[in-house]
């Protein structure tokens, strides 16, 4: 039985591609706001006994949550046989760790929060640091996809002679697996955060490249700090102007163009989150995963 998609304010377009890839239907929802701010929400198409998938990015996630919880509830209300949270950019997974005595983990609360509410999650590159996988924070079943593949493929074809960087060690883990899929070298570099809005990034040793142009990649690109500070760092040692890859458009505000203004000679991202930067597209990947999981 084919699953009925709903598509939350925002994921229209994602929504409708997935359901012409599905050959499903796009269920009739109407979501807006009252005058006061709170939410209204109903559903018009027949859900009794169906499967469910529910499209919803979660950035920015709190303004996300409470239409989701809504629309969740009034579906198993009326009678859905299951519900599945596509949420290809999950939300809160950087608080994995109490950095502070008193500090919420509110990775671990927001989990609880999303498996209070669905049957089960499909995602794209959680941030999995601390928890190594998505066991380790859901209790309902949350497949994790990679977009290394889409990543690499746009790389083979984007540019000639990459040399792919990682800023940090944690970002090893798809580096490695685009540049091996792209065919090209890579460095992984050190990186310590000291404020929100401030980081230090080690120097890449490029002296082994020279005619390689540099294409950073990173999960998400959030104030662009991680970035810039590794464009910065690439200006002296790189006749070739770098390339930001990111999977995530997080970008806080003013983020993508102060990169652009630091010298990047692309940005470019998924369509994890709907951006100007999006040019790799994962519907594909997406609506693979749902045909196995909610079909
Ligand atoms: C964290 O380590 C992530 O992998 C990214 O490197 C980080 O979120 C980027 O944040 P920003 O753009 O704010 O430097």
């Amino acid at each position: 039985m084919k699953p009925v998609l709903f598509a939350l304010p925002g994921n229209e377009a994602l929504t409708q591609s997935l359901a012409v890839i599905l050959g499903a239907e796009v269920g009739e929802v109407m979501i807006r706001h009252f005058p006061d701010g709170e939410t209204y929400v109903r559903v018009l198409s027949p859900v009794k006994a169906k499967k469910v998938v529910l499209v919803c990015t979660l950035h920015p996630p709190d303004d996300k949550l409470l239409p989701l919880y809504f629309l969740s509830a009034l579906l198993r209300e009326l009678g859905a046989a299951s519900i599945c949270l596509v949420a290809p950019y999950l939300a809160y997974m950087r608080q994995d760790k109490q950095f502070q005595p008193g500090e919420a983990l509110t990775s671990r609360y927001f989990a609880g929060l999303l498996a209070s509410i669905t049957n089960s999650l499909i995602t794209i590159d959680p941030h999995l640091h601390r928890f190594h996988n998505m066991e380790a924070l859901y209790t309902i079943p949350a497949l994790a996809l990679h977009a290394a593949p889409a990543l690499a493929r746009w790389v083979k074809h984007e540019v000639a002679h990459p040399i792919l960087i990682g800023p940090d060690e944690e970002s090893m883990q798809w580096v490695k697996e685009v540049a091996s899929l792209a065919g090209a070298p890579y460095l992984v570099l050190q990186k310590t955060r000291l404020s929100d809005e401030k980081v230090a990034v080690t120097q890449p040793q490029l002296a082994a490249y020279p005619q390689h142009t540099p294409v950073l990649v990173d999960d998400i690109i959030s104030t662009g700090h991680t970035m810039m500070e590794t464009v910065q760092h690439l200006k002296p040692l790189s006749a070739q102007k770098p390339i930001c890859v990111g999977v995530h458009a997080v970008f806080a505000a003013g983020a993508y163009e102060a990169l652009l203004q630091a010298g990047a000679a692309r940005v470019v991202t998924s369509n994890t989150i709907p951006h100007i930067s999006n040019a790799i597209p994962i519907d594909s990947l997406l609506a693979e995963a749902i045909a196995k999981w909610a079909i």
